[in-house]
């Protein structure tokens, strides 16, 4: 890796290459903000929610005058909003009209192993029918052997394509496949994305991935900035080529489906163009009034270190919450530090300044354009019912370091014939995991050569230190993904409360999932 850090807690410095856009890209924070619409369910059966989700390909104009191809749920990118209560499990029934298998992983969720989306579990395209086998296992091969032959990283794992599926390794749902929610965890910002092994972050970036809000009756009291006054940013990166198409450094692009990413960008994929809720640089017309902002970074390898401000000068941040809920009390944080996958809840006051004013939120771990994200324009006067209470959760479980009846290593790293491994192992899907116990708690301690965004299926957990040191005040609250930071060494505190199978634990940076960086977790 080229890149030179700047140490800083949480975050520290950009890793990954930049493909730069082909095309005229449009004047940041001149298009409206839109919100992703909010899934509607079916009905309901045997007491349970049911919802459809249909895979896709769409045209969509992200930037104006181009028509992209998406892949995206329900042909939106992103997807619409799974909104759930608490203690009220649904069932999505997802169907693929894509050309490539998919697994539909809920990221954060306490799930069961079935529905977990492991990355063998695939729900194969309707329009591959009799030939499915054989032309999905042709995929994995023909890019397993790319990878072989020009020595390039990705797909080197050990799982060898047989001719015929192993059904110890894969599972394959053919038509639709019924996830099983049970949304039986606290209020939180979740979501959902493509899983499948080797290729979530091509398929990722053609747009398949979505949010997933779990609501209850506590937070509700608290009475936090809602309806308008809650905003849902997904923020990522793309770039587009000369057509207006999603570029993508694909191994080999002439393959009917996007392969593996090329050598040089092992370290991550970087887009030049910031899409808030799919749209670039948006601009959105807020009152005065706090506002609640569910921030998730959905970027393949993209870090963010957010800051808000108006004309220069520093807004304050109040973050109550993050992966996996409310923090106990709110607390102000100078700027948002979000490696791939994090989510953070905060809360902005725009009533501290007059109408007309104009709130920029930026990145400031990158330069010019990119570094920009959107914009608030505070345009309109309105009484405010909202609170930010002192206190969120009032019996928030803070885990202890006596608590721990393990320790683990878990070390991420690159190998000397440039491979990204976990304790030396490439994933492989058919060996034996991590056997860990549900119900109880252990210390985990991730060490790494390079900027790892850590994440852990099923078990949620809290950062007890980073470095030796206290945990930086953004590591704070119950977590599914922490980024390790170079030569870094953090300890967190992990409880598997629920459900018993296989699981997994790997880096998010989508580049380096797929070129193997996962391994198995068996919660028993
Ligand atoms: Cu969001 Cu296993 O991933
Ligand atoms: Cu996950
Ligand atoms: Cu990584």
């Amino acid at each position: 890796c080229s890149t030179a850090f700047a140490p800083k807690q949480g975050v520290s410095g950009q890793t990954g290459k930049v493909l730069k856009s082909q095309i005229d890209l449009p004047q940041p924070f001149s298009i409206a903000l839109p919100l992703p619409a909010v899934l509607t369910p079916d009905g309901i059966q045997d007491g349970k929610t049911r919802y459809t989700l249909t895979q896709r390909e769409a045209d969509v104009e992200i930037v104006p005058g181009f028509a992209t191809t998406i892949w995206g749920y329900d042909g939106t990118f992103p997807g619409p909003t799974i909104e759930a209560r608490r203690g009220e499990p649904i069932v999505v029934r997802v169907s693929n009209e894509l050309a490539v298998p998919t697994s539909t992983h809920l990221h954060g969720g306490v799930v069961a192993p079935e529905s977990d989306g492991y990355p063998t579990d695939l729900l194969v395209p309707t329009r591959f029918k009799g030939r499915v086998d054989a032309a999905m296992l042709a995929m994995h091969k023909r890019a397993q052997v790319q990878g072989q032959q020009d020595g390039s990283s990705a797909h080197q794992h050990p799982t060898d394509a047989p001719a015929e599926p192993d059904p110890k390794i894969w599972t394959l749902h053919r038509v639709a496949k019924d996830y099983h929610y049970a949304c039986d965890q606290a209020a939180s910002t979740l979501w959902y994305h493509d899983h499948r092994m080797d290729f979530s972050a091509p398929q990722v970036w053609k747009g398949l991935v979505g949010s997933f809000l779990i609501r209850d009756a506590e937070e509700e009291a608290l009475n936090l900035p809602t309806a308008d006054q809650e905003l849902l940013l997904v923020i990522c990166d793309r770039s587009f080529d000369a057509d207006g198409q999603f570029a993508y450094p694909a191994l080999d692009p002439t393959l009917t489906e996007l392969s593996g990413v090329q050598d040089d960008y092992m370290d991550g994929v970087l887009g030049d163009v910031i899409l808030v809720n799919g749209v670039p640089w948006p601009v959105a017309k807020v009152s005065n009034t706090r506002h609640r902002l569910r921030l998730l970074n959905a970027s393949n390898a993209r870090q963010y270190d957010l800051t808000l401000s108006v004309n220069g000068e520093s807004v304050p941040i109040s973050q109550i919450g993050s992966d996996a809920g409310l923090l106990a009390r709110p607390q102000r944080l100078d700027s948002v530090p979000m490696s791939p996958a994090e989510r953070f809840d905060v809360v902005v006051d725009f009533g501290t300044f007059p109408v007309g004013t104009e709130v920029v939120l930026e990145n400031t771990l990158a330069t010019g354009d990119s570094g920009k994200v959107m914009k608030f324009i505070i345009d309109e006067a309105k009484d405010d019912r909202s609170e930010l209470p002192d206190v969120l959760v009032k019996d928030f479980e803070q885990l202890r370091r006596q608590d721990a009846q393990k320790t683990r290593l878990f070390d991420f790293r690159m190998t000397a014939e440039r491979m990204w491994v976990i304790n030396g192992e490439a994933f492989d899907p058919s060996a034996a995991g991590t056997r860990v116990e549900r119900d109880t708690v252990e210390l985990w301690r991730l060490t790494s050569d390079f900027n790892h965004p850590v994440h852990l299926h099923l078990g949620h957990f809290q950062v007890l230190t980073r470095d030796g040191r206290e945990p930086a005040p953004a590591d704070a609250g119950w977590k599914d993904t922490v980024n390790v930071t170079p030569y870094g060494v953090t300890e967190v505190l992990v409880k598997f409360t629920k459900f018993e199978g296989r699981y997994m634990l790997h880096c998010h940076n989508l580049e380096h999932e797929d070129m193997a960086m996962m391994a198995n977790v068996d919660v028993v």
